[in-house]
């Protein structure tokens, strides 16, 4: 029994005891039922590097779903699986979640289209894979848990700090692999390898084809990494921007972003931001707009191009902007750089009305389209400061009152 790689260390350093344990248990399981076993992606990464990572992803040489169903059996637990795709998710009785697959090559019908997958070894379902870097396994059957597998010098790159993908296709049959080349690649903080960046700059024109939902996905990823500018400034430089929305992001539009991502997080905005400004913004957007929120946003910030509020009070503006929402408000004085704009969602955002509904029941007045227009009424008062105290409102609606016809 080989349990002295150093690689063993680093797992019992990195994964709790119970975790660890579990593998063990696991890879005897495994031996029980003639399986080779191996851990696999980012966590056999993740050990080396020594960060952390819990994200169990197994890979048996036969069938996963059976295998998991076994785990199941002796260790108890729950299974989901998909046959489909052959894998499975064991739910563990303390809640672990481990995700158990069949090792499968995959194969594409077309460029950008999901793969088709049939059943093989480990050094095919390694071969598939994105960067050599997540190309490794780990075996875990008992006589050879610890044994690295690495076909694609992984450690390697790790050693040089690269990128680099396995085979020349891997970008055409999955674009979205480009975003995810820029994602490890700041993560931690590596480059593409040279001919990879090649093949990517290459493959660009492909993520046209890949879906919206797909596209925003990677890019939510990449968002929680924090590192959206670099990744923007990134993509550029591979023509992701010019190909997609046919503008690339200047030294403007990067500030107008840094800002509005505090605020506005989602990929789409961040694809609004970097879009917005051309004339046919709103045509190269729509098709990212994937929820009626975002559809709404395009149709009112197509509006707020009509409007003009350069010399008007705050209560015209109010007038024209009260049916608006704040995030469109907000994105619209960011993306136009609007100061006045800012300044009026700001007071509308600290008004605070000095009449209720209540008051109006108690002055008589019934609930319906007059009581919604006198509170509109009042905002605009309240927001140009010509009234200011309750009883200054008071008196404001007991002549509102007189003044309506009786009914
Ligand atoms: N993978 C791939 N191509 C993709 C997505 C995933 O080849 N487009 C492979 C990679 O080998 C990856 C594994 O599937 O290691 C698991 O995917 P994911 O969980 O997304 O990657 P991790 O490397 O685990 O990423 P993270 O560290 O962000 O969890």
């Amino acid at each position: 029994q080989d349990n002295e790689q150093p690689i063993v260390l680093l797992m019992k350093q990195q994964l709790s005891k119970k975790m660890y344990e579990l593998l063990l248990e696991i890879g005897s399981i495994a031996d029980q039922q003639s399986v080779k076993i191996y851990l696999i992606g980012g966590i056999v990464r993740d050990f080396i590097l020594q960060r952390p990572n819990e994200d169990i992803d197994l890979v048996v040489e036969g069938d996963g779903i059976a295998f998991a169903n076994q785990l199941k059996k002796q260790l108890g637990g729950n299974v989901k699986s998909h046959e489909k795709f052959g894998t499975a998710t064991w739910t563990t009785e303390e809640n672990h979640k481990l995700d158990i697959v069949t090792c499968r090559t995959e194969y594409y019908d077309a460029p950008a289209a999901l793969p088709n997958v049939r059943a093989s070894n480990i050094r095919e379902d390694l071969r598939r894979r994105d960067f050599t870097i997540n190309a490794m396994a780990l075996q875990i059957n008992k006589r050879q848990f610890g044994k690295l597998l690495d076909f694609f010098q992984g450690q390697e790159d790790i050693q040089l700090r690269k990128i680099r993908i396995l085979h020349t296709l891997s970008f055409i049959e999955d674009p979205t692999r480009i975003i995810r080349a820029v994602r490890f690649a700041l993560r931690f903080q590596y480059e593409l390898a040279e001919h990879t960046f090649e093949l990517a700059l290459n493959a660009v024109p492909m993520l046209k084809q890949v879906s919206a939902k797909r596209l925003l996905r990677e890019f939510e990823l990449l968002q929680k990494e924090n590192v959206t500018l670099d990744a923007v400034t990134c993509l550029q430089s591979l023509g992701i921007w010019s190909t997609l929305f046919h503008r690339e992001p200047n030294e403007h539009t990067m500030k107008k972003l840094s800002t509005i991502i505090k605020e506005m997080p989602h990929p789409f905005i961040t694809f609004l931001t970097i879009a917005y400004g051309q004339k046919d913004w709103h045509v190269v957007i729509k098709p990212y707009a994937l929820i009626s929120e975002h559809n709404q946003m395009i149709e009112q910030l197509i509006k707020m191009e009509q409007i003009d509020i350069k010399n008007e009070s705050l209560s015209s503006i109010h007038d024209q902007l009260h049916l608006f929402q704040d995030d469109v408000l907000y994105l619209f004085a960011q993306l136009t750089n609007d100061q006045k704009l800012l300044t009026y969602l700001q007071k509308r955002k600290q008004l605070n009305l000095l009449l209720s509904g209540k008051d109006l029941i108690d002055k008589g007045l019934n609930p319906g389209p007059d009581f919604s227009d006198l509170l509109h009424q009042l905002a605009c008062l309240q927001l140009d400061e010509i009234i200011q105290t309750k009883d200054d409102a008071v008196t404001w609606l007991e002549n509102k009152v007189a003044e309506l016809p009786l009914d």
